[in-house]
C-alpha cells in the first residue's frame, strides 16, 4: 500500500498538465513493528516487592502572566472619532414578550419601533437565562485547575512554535451569548431558528456569556489561553442597520468592557465582525426574504445580496472598527462566508464590504493590526491524486467554497473561470475593482475541521460534471463533484466525530499546503476542534474525559509543527473551537467544547482536552 505523503499543487497559477505533483511513499509497515527487542524469552517470574506509588497528576494549568504594556494598533477612538461614521447614541432596554403591545410606530428608530421588530418576530416558546447582569468572576479555585494525567501516547515531537505564534480559542455571539432580546439587541436569524425548524433547540439563553463573560475570560486566563475569538453581535451595535440609525450605546459598551477585560487577563481579542447572525432589520420587514435560504444549500441567509447590504455592514464595520482598533491586533470581517451567502450578488456584496473595510482600517485609520475573512473549511483534495480528472474535480470544489472570494482578494484575479460557467449572473468585476480588491488580507484565515475527498461525479448517474454545472436543479450543483469519507485503501480518512467531521491531521495539512501555495499569504488556523462521538449522552466525568478530542488537537497541531518546519509554511496561530460547549446551530448536543456547560446551572467544567491544548503550546512555546 502507499499512501499520500506530499502536497497538492496550486489549483490557480499551475496548469492542469503538472499538477498532480504528490509524491507517493511506500510504507513498509514499520510503525507496527517493534524494533530493538526481538528475544522471546520472558524474564523469570520474580517478587521485586511491593508498594502503592502516587501515579496522579499534581500539576496545575500555568495562568496567563498580564501582559506588560497593552500594544496597540491604532490610535484611541477620541482621536479617530471624527473619521467614523456620523451616528446618534441611543437605548432600548430589553424585551418582555408579555408586555403592552405596539399597534402604531411614528418614531422610526424609536422604542415602539424596537418593540414591533421583536412582536414580529415572536421567538417560540421565549425564555430568558437565570442572569440579567454581568456577574463578577469568581478566582478559579486551584481543585479545577489540575492537569489530568499525560495521555498514554502524546505527541512524539519537541518541535518549537515560532515566536509570536497566537494561540486560543474561538467562539461566536449567536453560539453563547444568550441574551438575545436584552439591552436593545434586535432578532436575528439565529434566534428564529427554533420558531422555523423542528427539532432545533433555541440560542435564547445559550452559555449566557453576554452576562458571564467576565467568568468566561477569567477560566481562559487561569488556563493560560492567550488569545480569544469571539464575534460581536451587529443587531446589539446597530438594532435597526440602516445607515444613520442609531448606535445602541448598551452593545457597544459590553464589547468595550469585554475586550478590556481580556487585556486585563492578559489574552489578547481577535474579533469577527458577522458569524452567521445577520439582523433581520437588514431585510427591512420583509420576512420572506429574510427566510429564504440559499440556491447553494448553504443554511443562514446573511443577506449579502440585498441592496442595502454593502453599506450597512460597511457603517457598521467602521464604526466598531474607530472604537477598538486601538485594542485589537486582528480583525475578521466574516465567517465563512460562502455558508450564508446565498447567490453571485452575495457573493459581490461580501467581497465588496469587506474590500471597504480593509481599506478604510488600513488607509483611513492606519491600522496597523490584520484583517482579513475566516475562509470556510472545505478544501478538496483528490481522492485519486494520480487521476487528473481528481485533480480537476478538486480544483473545480476548492473554485467554488474558496476561491470565488480568495482569487479577487488575495491575487486580484476574477471569480474563476469554472465559476463564472456555472453561475452565469455573477456580478461581473472590471480591472479598476480587481485593483482595489487585490491584497486586502493580511492573512489567510482558514477554519478548517476536517478534510474532504474529491472525485468527479459518479458517470453511473447518468450526470457528468459539465451537464449538473448547466442544469441548477441538479443536486450536485453548483460544485458538480463527489465526495468521499473513504480512501483509495478502503478505510474510512480518520476518527469519525458526532456530525460530518473526521479526525485527518495529514489531509488537513495537504490542505494548508494548498492553501500556501496557491495564495502565498501568511495562514492563521482561526478554527479547528471535534465533537466527540456521543458526548452528550454521557455524565459529566465522561464527558471531561475526551480523549478523542485531545488526540485531534494534538495530532493537528503536530501536524501543524510539521507544516511550518518541513512544508516551510508561514503558520501564525492556531486557535480551537471551541472553549466550551455552545449552541451548534440548532443543538447543545454537538459538543465542540473544551469546557462542558451545565445549561441549568451555567457552570463551566474543564475538560481534559483543554489541559491537553495548552500544555502542548506551553511545551512549545519559546518563553
Ligand atoms: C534473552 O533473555 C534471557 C532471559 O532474560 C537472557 O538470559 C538472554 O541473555 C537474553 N538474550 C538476548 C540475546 O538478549
Ligand atoms: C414550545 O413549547 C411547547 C410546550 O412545552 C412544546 O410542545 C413545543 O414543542 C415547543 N416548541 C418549540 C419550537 O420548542
Ligand atoms: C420580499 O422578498 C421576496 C424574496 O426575496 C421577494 O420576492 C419579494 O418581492 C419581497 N417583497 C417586497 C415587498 O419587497
Ligand atoms: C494616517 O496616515 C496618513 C499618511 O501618513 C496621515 O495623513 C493621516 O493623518 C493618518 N491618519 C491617522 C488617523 O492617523
Ligand atoms: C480516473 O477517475 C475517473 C473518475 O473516477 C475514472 O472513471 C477513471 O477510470 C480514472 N482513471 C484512471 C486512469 O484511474
Ligand atoms: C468598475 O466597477 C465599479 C463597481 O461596479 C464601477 O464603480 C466603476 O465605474 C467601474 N469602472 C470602469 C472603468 O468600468
Ligand atoms: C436537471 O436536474 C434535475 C434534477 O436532477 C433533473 O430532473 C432534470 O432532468 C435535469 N435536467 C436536465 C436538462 O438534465
Ligand atoms: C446540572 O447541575 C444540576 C445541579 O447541580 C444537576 O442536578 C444536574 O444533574 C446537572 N446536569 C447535568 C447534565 O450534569
Amino acid at each position: 500500500m502507499t499512501r499520500i505523503a506530499a502536497t497538492i499543487a496550486a489549483c490557480v497559477t499551475i496548469p492542469l498538465a503538472v499538477q498532480a505533483q504528490y509524491k507517493y511513499v511506500s510504507d513498509d509497515g514499520a510503525s507496527a513493528s517493534c524494533v530493538g527487542n526481538n528475544n522471546a524469552t520472558a524474564p523469570t517470574p520474580h517478587f521485586p516487592g511491593f508498594a502503592y506509588t502516587q501515579t496522579q497528576a499534581v500539576q496545575t494549568a500555568t495562568p496567563v502572566a498580564p501582559l506588560a504594556f497593552t500594544p496597540t494598533y491604532a490610535a484611541p477612538y477620541s482621536s479617530l472619532s471624527s473619521l467614523a461614521p456620523k451616528v446618534s447614541t441611543t437605548t432600548y432596554g430589553n424585551w418582555q414578550p408579555g408586555g403592552p403591545q405596539v399597534t402604531s410606530v411614528s418614531e422610526p428608530y424609536g422604542p415602539a419601533a424596537w418593540t414591533s421588530m421583536w412582536q414580529a418576530a415572536n421567538p417560540v416558546n421565549f425564555t430568558r437565562g437565570i442572569y440579567s447582569t454581568t456577574v463578577a468572576p469568581p478566582p478559579i479555585p486551584t481543585a479545577e485547575l489540575i492537569r489530568p494525567d499525560p495521555l498514554y501516547f502524546g505527541p512524539k515531537d519537541c518541535r518549537q512554535f515560532p515566536k509570536g505564534f497566537m494561540f486560543g480559542v474561538s467562539g461566536s455571539a449567536g453560539q453563547i451569548e444568550g441574551a438575545i432580546a436584552d439591552e436593545g439587541k434586535t432578532p436575528t436569524g439565529l434566534d428564529l431558528a427554533a420558531s422555523q425548524v423542528p427539532g432545533f433547540s433555541d440560542n435564547y439563553a445559550a452559555d449566557e456569556n453576554y452576562y458571564l463573560y467576565k467568568v468566561d475570560i477569567e477560566r481562559l486566563a487561569a488556563m493560560g489561553v492567550k488569545y480569544y475569538s469571539f464575534s460581536i453581535s451587529w443587531a446589539r451595535i446597530f438594532p435597526f442597520v440602516d445607515v444613520g440609525s442609531p448606535l445602541n450605546e448598551a452593545g457597544l459598551k459590553h464589547y468595550d468592557d469585554l475586550i478590556n477585560f481580556c487585556l486585563e487577563k492578559g489574552i489578547q481579542p481577535v474579533v469577527t465582525l458577522l458569524h452567521a447572525d445577520t439582523p433581520l432589520a437588514l431585510f427591512q420587514g420583509n420576512m420572506t426574504d429574510a427566510a429564504t435560504r440559499s440556491e447553494f444549500n448553504t443554511y443562514t441567509n446573511g443577506g449579502m445580496y440585498r441592496d442595502n447590504f454593502i453599506e450597512t455592514f460597511v457603517q457598521y464595520g467602521k464604526v466598531v472598527m474607530a472604537h477598538f482598533a486601538d485594542r485589537v491586533p486582528i480583525w475578521l470581517t466574516f465567517n465563512e462566508p460562502w455558508y450564508a451567502t446565498t447567490n453571485a450578488k452575495a457573493v459581490y456584496g461580501t467581497i465588496r464590504s469587506h474590500a471597504e473595510l480593509y481599506h478604510y482600517y488600513h488607509d483611513v485609520l492606519n491600522g496597523t493590526g490584520s484583517v482579513t475573512y475566516k475562509s470556510g473549511g472545505p478544501i478538496g483534495i483528490p481522492l485519486d491524486p494520480t487521476n487528473a480528472t481528481h485533480v480537476d474535480a478538486s480544483c473545480r470544489y476548492n473554485d467554488f467554497y474558496t476561491g470565488v472570494y480568495a482569487n479577487p482578494i488575495y491575487l486580484g484575479q476574477d471569480y474563476p473561470k469554472t465559476y463564472k460557467e456555472t453561475v452565469k449572473d455573477y456580478v461581473p468585476l472590471n480591472q479598476s475593482e480587481l485593483e482595489y480588491f487585490k491584497g486586502t488580507a493580511d492573512l489567510f484565515a482558514i477554519d478548517l475541521y476536517t478534510a474532504n475527498l474529491i472525485q468527479p461525479l459518479d458517470p453511473s448517474t447518468g450526470r457528468l460534471t459539465a451537464q449538473c454545472a448547466a442544469n441548477k436543479t441538479d443536486p450536485g450543483w453548483p460544485n458538480c463533484v463527489t465526495f468521499s469519507d473513504i480512501t483509495e485503501n478502503g478505510w474510512q480518512i480518520g476518527y469519525r466525530s458526532n456530525a460530518y467531521s473526521f479526525s485527518a491531521p495529514r489531509l488537513t495539512r495537504i490542505a494548508m499546503n494548498y492553501l500556501w501555495n496557491t495564495y502565498k499569504t501568511p495562514l492563521v488556523y482561526t478554527e479547528f476542534g471535534f465533537p466527540v462521538f456521543a458526548e452528550a449522552e454521557k455524565d459529566l466525568d465522561a464527558q471531561r474525559y475526551d480523549t478523542p478530542r485531545s488526540n485531534y488537537y494534538l495530532s493537528v497541531m503536530s501536524e501543524l509543527l510539521a507544516a511550518i518546519w518541513e512544508d516551510g509554511i508561514d503558520l501564525r496561530g492556531a486557535f480551537a473551537w471551541s472553549f466550551l460547549d455552545n449552541w451548534e446551530f440548532g443543538s447543545y448536543e454537538e459538543h465542540y467544547g473544551m469546557q462542558a456547560v451545565n445549561r441549568t446551572t451555567q457552570v463551566r467544567s474543564f475538560k481534559r482536552s483543554f489541559f491537553d491544548y495548552v500544555e502542548f503550546f506551553h511545551a512549545r512555546v519559546p518563553q
